[in-house]
């Protein structure tokens, strides 16, 4: 378990956990109703998930919806940003990337 999910039965606000499970490019991750996409990736020490133009790794930035660096792509929406969207049972979560496979920018 990362160190950023704090188990429910140490947490002091005494909470209750639903889980939930999504797939990340195919790959089954494990979360907890209430956190986005972006938590389940991070509580699963995944700190980048895209590439910009550059072929230089993306992750979360902000946090907070502005600078669309977490982009994926959610049950065949693109651009949906990470951090915004709460992750539901069963979300096929597929990472996108404008980087060629040499780093330059695709067209
Ligand atoms: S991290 Fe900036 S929009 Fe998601």
């Amino acid at each position: 378990m990362s160190p950023r999910l704090v188990p429910a039965g140490s947490d002091p606000a005494r909470r209750r956990d639903r889980p939930l499970t999504i797939t990340v490019d195919g790959e089954p991750l494990t979360g907890i109703a209430g956190q986005t996409l972006a938590g389940v990736l991070l509580a699963a020490d995944r700190a980048a998930w895209r590439r910009a133009p550059s072929g230089a790794p993306r992750g979360v930035f902000c946090g907070i919806g502005v600078c669309f660096d977490c982009l994926v792509t959610v049950n065949d929406e693109r651009d949906v940003r990470a951090c915004r969207r709460r992750a539901r049972d069963g979300d096929a979560v597929t990472t996108q990337s404008r980087a060629t496979d040499d780093g330059r920018q695709a067209r």
